[in-house]
C-alpha cells in the first residue's frame, strides 16, 4: 500500500514538471508559432472561403487632392522622350537605389541592353532605373553628382526628389506608373524589377510576342502570392502594423522582384493611385491592392521567381524569365544563359526527356525552394 502510493506521487509530479514545460515551451514558442502557422491558416482561410476584399475602397479611398500629393516629387533626373518611338514592346523599370552603380552597370551590359534586344531579338525595349536620393545627407551631394555623370553618359535613370529607402518603395510605384503614364503610355507592356534580379530577355521577349498575337490585354504575370497574411512581427523589415492594415490576408499579388503588366492594366493601375491611400510602404502589396479595386487579377507564370535563385543549369535556361538574387554572377548568367545552343539540349523526344528529368531533379525537392515550382518540370 505505502509502495504504490509513492509510485502514484511520483507519476504525479512527473506528469506536472512535463505539463509545466510544455506549456512553458508553447509559451515562448508562441509568438513564432503565431507568425508561421495559425497567421498563415487565418489568411488562407480567409483568402479561400471569404476572398472579399471589398473593404479596400471604403478603407483606403481618399480624395484626389490627397493622392496627388502623396506622388507629388519633383524630378531631379527625367528623359521626356526616352520612349519616343511607335513601337514599344516594353518599358522596363527597374527599381535601383542611388549608390548601385556596379549593378545598373551590370544590367547595362546583360539583360538591360537596349541595343541587343533591337538587333538580336528585333524588339523595341526601353530600360529605365527608378532612383530617389541618397538616404545619408552628407553622402547625398557626393553620390548625387555621380548619378548626373552616369545620366549623361546613358540617359536612363529617371529619380524624384524622395528619400530612397525601403520604407518608401510604394512612393517609387507611384513614380514608375506615373511616369509610364505620361511618357510611355503605348509601351505594349510595363514590368517592374529589382536591381538585383536576373531577365532572360530572350526568351521575356518571345513569350510577350507571343501574348500580343493573343490579344495582350488584362494581363498581370509573375509569381503570385495567394492568401499572404501581414507580418505582425515588430522585427521584421516586412511588419505591417494593425493600424495601417487590419485584414488577416493580403489581395493576390505577384512578388515585387520582377512582374510585367500589359498597357491597359498599367492605365487601370495608374487610375486607381489616384483615388488610393498609398502609405502601405510594401510595394507589391500595394500595387495588389490597386489591382483589386480595378478588378485585376494576377496570373501565375512558373518561370517568374519569387525570393528564390533558379538552379544553373542549361535545361532551366531554356525556359527561365526571371530569378532572383544576382548581382556578382549577372554577367556570367548572361553568357551562359543566352548562349544560342542552349535550346539544342531540349530538342527532340530525347531532349525533352532529360530535361524533365533533370528539372524534376532540380525543382522537385521536399523543401521549400521558392524559386520555381515542381510544375515547371513539366511545362
Ligand atoms: C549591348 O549590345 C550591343 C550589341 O549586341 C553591343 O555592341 C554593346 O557592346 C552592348 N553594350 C554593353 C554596355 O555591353
Ligand atoms: C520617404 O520620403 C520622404 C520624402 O523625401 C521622406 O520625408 C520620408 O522620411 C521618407 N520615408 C522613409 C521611411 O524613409
Ligand atoms: C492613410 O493611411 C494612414 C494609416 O495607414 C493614415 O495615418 C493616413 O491619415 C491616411 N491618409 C489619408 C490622406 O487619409
Ligand atoms: C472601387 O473604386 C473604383 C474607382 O473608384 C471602381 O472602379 C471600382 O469598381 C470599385 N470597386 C469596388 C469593388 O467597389
Amino acid at each position: 500500500m505505502f509502495w504504490n502510493f509513492r509510485r502514484i506521487r511520483k507519476c504525479q509530479c512527473v506528469q506536472l514538471v512535463m505539463t509545466c514545460f510544455v506549456l512553458s515551451v508553447l509559451m515562448v514558442c508562441w509568438e513564432q508559432l503565431d507568425h508561421h502557422v495559425v497567421s498563415h491558416m487565418k489568411s488562407y482561410s480567409y483568402r479561400y472561403l471569404v476572398n472579399s476584399y471589398d473593404f479596400i475602397n471604403k478603407s483606403f479611398g481618399i480624395s484626389q487632392r490627397e493622392a496627388k500629393s502623396q506622388s507629388n516629387f519633383p524630378y531631379l533626373i527625367n528623359h521626356h522622350d526616352k520612349c519616343d518611338s511607335n513601337e514599344v514592346l516594353l518599358l522596363l523599370f527597374v527599381k535601383s537605389s542611388p549608390e548601385n552603380l556596379e549593378r545598373r552597370q551590370a544590367i547595362r551590359a546583360t539583360w538591360g541592353n537596349e541595343s541587343y534586344t533591337q538587333r538580336e531579338l528585333g524588339a523595341t525595349v526601353r530600360v529605365v532605373f527608378a532612383l530617389g536620393v541618397h538616404p545619408n545627407p552628407q553622402q547625398r551631394g557626393r553620390v548625387q553628382r555621380g548619378l548626373l555623370g552616369e545620366d549623361q553618359v546613358y540617359g536612363d535613370l529617371v529619380q524624384q526628389d524622395f528619400v530612397d529607402t525601403f520604407h518608401n518603395l510604394t512612393i517609387k510605384l507611384l513614380l514608375q506608373f506615373r511616369w509610364s503614364h505620361n511618357y510611355c503610355s503605348q509601351a505594349r507592356f510595363l514590368m517592374s524589377a529589382d536591381d538585383d534580379i536576373f531577365v532572360h530577355m530572350p526568351n521575356l521577349v518571345h513569350y510577350l510576342q507571343g501574348l500580343i498575337r493573343q490579344g495582350a490585354r488584362d494581363l498581370w504575370v509573375g509569381h503570385v502570392h495567394r492568401g499572404a497574411p501581414p507580418n505582425r512581427r515588430k522585427d521584421s523589415k516586412y511588419h505591417v502594423p494593425y493600424e495601417m492594415y487590419q485584414w488577416p490576408s493580403y489581395p493576390d499579388y505577384t512578388a515585387g522582384a520582377g512582374y510585367v503588366v500589359s498597357g491597359d492594366v498599367a492605365s487601370k493601375i495608374y487610375q486607381a493611385t489616384l483615388s488610393l491611400n498609398a502609405s502601405l510602404y510594401i510595394d507589391d502589396v500595394f500595387m495588389g491592392i490597386c489591382a483589386n479595386a480595378m478588378g485585376v487579377s494576377p496570373q501565375e507564370h512558373v518561370y517568374f521567381s519569387g525570393e528564390g535563385k533558379a538552379p544553373y543549369h542549361p535545361c532551366i535556361y531554356d525556359k527561365m524569365i526571371t530569378s532572383h538574387g544576382h548581382v556578382a554572377d549577372v554577367r556570367y548568367l548572361w553568357k551562359a544563359a543566352t548562349d544560342p545552343q542552349i535550346h539544342d539540349i531540349s530538342s527532340g523526344l530525347l531532349g525533352k526527356m532529360y530535361c524533365t528529368a533533370v528539372k524534376v531533379m532540380l525543382l522537385c525537392k521536399p523543401y521549400y525552394l521558392n524559386t520555381y515550382p515542381c510544375k515547371a518540370a513539366f511545362s
